[in-house]
């Protein structure tokens, strides 16, 4: 069984119509491999060159991907105001309100001029409190539900919804796994975060018939061209054909670095991903488009 959006026919119109398999979860079990950056290149690369409306959900208590996207004024006033993502499950999944996440997402974030159709359901620290409070009220499999309705409602107003979740395997990582259609997993070329794959494929294993996610493939990040055990470790990556690997490996660059920190004025693309850095993303993007149009028709 894949995530539960498969290929679902829909009355439209009079027309019977098939969803598009458009979710995809981004993660890898071990922290610092580039989640969250990719995601937000991802984003805006599938916003300023192929003119898609992307959804970044982010379910990380870190909130690193809603810091790269907004300025940290307005990320403040809205955990302050209660405009989170957790303040949604909150009172979806712990108080059982008739809520609509709709309300919760803030439209046209990032600060690349040319991606202005990026939408951010932005995150605070008090989820890591909330999912302390699921586990205690075992309502995991509420929760489920309640993630599952979102990324359907949201699978027909987005061309892409992309999650970043947090490291480690929590309860909520674990629905966006179950009920995306697809999981990309980034990692560095080396030992460490290639375990990370590992212990993923193997909890992927253990119990199908709950449902999960199809991998869409590896990401190999933060490659030093000058490294040669890099270059080993991404070519023994490749050499597992259940990794996936896209051709393209985004290299270690100082502009994917700073592009953790939101700039106050609005800048073009290639200002942010300036040369190769940029080519190497919008290389990554079609492969991905190119992946995701191939398993639609599976
Ligand atoms: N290709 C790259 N080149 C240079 N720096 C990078 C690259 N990718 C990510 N980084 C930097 O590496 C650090 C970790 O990246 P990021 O926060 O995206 O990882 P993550 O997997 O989301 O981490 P976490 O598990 O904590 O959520 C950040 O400082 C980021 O700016
Ligand atoms: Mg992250």
């Amino acid at each position: 069984m894949m995530g539960s959006d498969e290929g679902i026919p829909l009355q439209d119109t009079g027309q019977v119509r098939f969803r598009m398999r458009n979710t995809i979860t981004v993660m890898n079990a071990k922290g610092g491999v580039g989640k969250s950056t990719l995601v937000l290149a991802l984003a805006e690369t599938l916003a300023a060159f192929h003119n898609k409306k992307v959804l970044v959900v982010d379910s990380d208590a870190q909130a690193s991907i809603s810091h790269m996207l907004m300025p940290q004024q307005q990320l403040t006033a809205l955990q302050d105001e209660g405009q989170t993502i957790v303040d949604y499950l909150i009172g979806a999944v712990l108080k059982e309100r008739n809520q609509n996440w709709r309300h919760f997402v803030i439209s046209g974030v990032s600060d690349v001029d040319d991606a202005r159709s990026v939408d951010l359901l932005p995150s605070d620290t008090s989820l890591t409190l909330f999912e302390r409070e699921v586990s205690k009220g075992e309502r995991e499999t509420y929760l489920r539900r309640i993630i599952g309705s979102c990324l359907r409602e949201a699978q027909q107003i987005y061309d892409f919804i992309l999650v970043d979740s947090a490291p480690g395997l929590s309860v909520l990582t674990e629905c966006w796994l179950r009920e995306a259609a697809f999981y990309l997993s980034p990692t560095r070329p080396d030992y460490i975060s290639t375990r990370g794959l590992v212990f993923l494929r193997k909890f992927r294993q253990r119990n199908p018939e709950m449902g999960f996610a199809e991998l869409l493939g590896v990401v190999v990040n933060m490659k030093d061209p000058q490294s040669s055990d890099d270059d080993q470790y991404d070519r023994w990556l490749r050499q597992n054909a259940e990794n996936r690997c896209f051709n393209q490996s985004i290299l270690r660059v100082t502009p994917l670095q700073a592009a953790a920190y939101y700039s106050a004025s609005a800048r073009s693309y290639w200002a942010k991903y300036p040369g190769q850095t940029g080519n190497q993303l919008r290389q990554l993007t079609d492969e991905l488009l190119r992946r995701i149009a191939e398993a639609q028709v599976q």
